[in-house]
């Protein structure tokens, strides 16, 4: 099977990590739009520019299905899935599924694009759950090199201390890059989208083990770290989408 995965930049290669673990004779494309980062401050129509864009390449790869491993994309699942056949697994689902079976409270740490469209949330309430959000804009730009202030956690998720709850939804796929700053700072055990992700799908053992990684621009530090998180030496290749969406 050919899996198509896409996200802003490192970010989903946490979930890539997580699905080729539970699946590892597949065939892997990856897409990571680094010349857009972050997603996490864009409109809604940036968003499906890029996505819609990023979903014709993958046409054009053809392959069987496709992965939004982004938190801010994910929202606007049912939108891309009328640009395509092919059907696309979004990870705000199967995280609130996990989510709703296992706890009553939790907070939920993401861009500030999620945290504004309220989706991820509002499915959460909906299925009972008690939700503390909170958005956080410097997380992305740090863990991809593009400022180099140092996080200050304590500052970052001062407004969640005071608060209750069970358990911390990493609802940003990039966060799982500092799960246990977060932990650690939070006091409470925290929830990996892409995890969840890989636990909800079935696939059907495939006889073949390949990965290609494409980023929209390359900077210096990008092959080290996705080689880094994967632990493995891959190339990346870089690729420019410039197809024209129509609205
Ligand atoms: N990793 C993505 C997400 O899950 C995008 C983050 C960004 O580019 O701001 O939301």
């Amino acid at each position: 099977m050919k899996i198509g995965i896409f996200d802003s930049g490192i970010g989903g290669i946490n979930v890539l990590k997580a699905v080729m673990k539970k699946y590892p004779n597949q065939e892997y494309i990856y897409f990571g739009d680094t010349i857009h980062l972050p997603y996490g401050d864009k409109t809604k129509e940036q968003l499906m520019e890029f996505g819609t864009n990023i979903i014709r390449f993958f046409e054009e790869q053809q392959v069987d299905m496709i992965i939004i491993a982004c938190g801010t994309c994910s929202g606007m699942v049912e939108e891309y899935q009328r640009k395509t056949d092919i059907p696309i697994y979004d990870i705000i689902t199967p995280t609130v599924a996990y989510v709703k079976s296992h706890y009553q409270s939790v907070a939920l740490l993401a861009t500030g694009t999620t945290i504004e469209k309220g989706v991820f949330e509002s499915k959460l309430v909906k299925n009972g759950v008690q939700v503390s959000p909170l958005a956080c804009p410097h997380f992305v730009p740090y863990l991809e090199g593009l400022n180099d202030q140092e996080l200050n956690m304590d500052l970052e998720l001062k407004s969640l201390k005071n608060k209750c709850y069970e358990a911390v939804i990493l609802g940003c796929t990039h966060y799982p890059l500092l799960q246990k700053e977060i932990e650690q700072c939070l006091n409470v055990v925290s929830v990996d989208p892409g995890v969840c992700l890989a636990n909800s799908i079935s696939l059907e053992n495939g006889d073949c083990s390949l990965l290609t990684i494409y980023m929209s621009a390359l900077t210096s530090t990008l092959q080290s770290n996705v080689d880094r998180m994967l632990g493995q030496k891959t190339e990346l290749i870089e690729k420019r989408l410039d197809y024209i969406v129509e609205s």
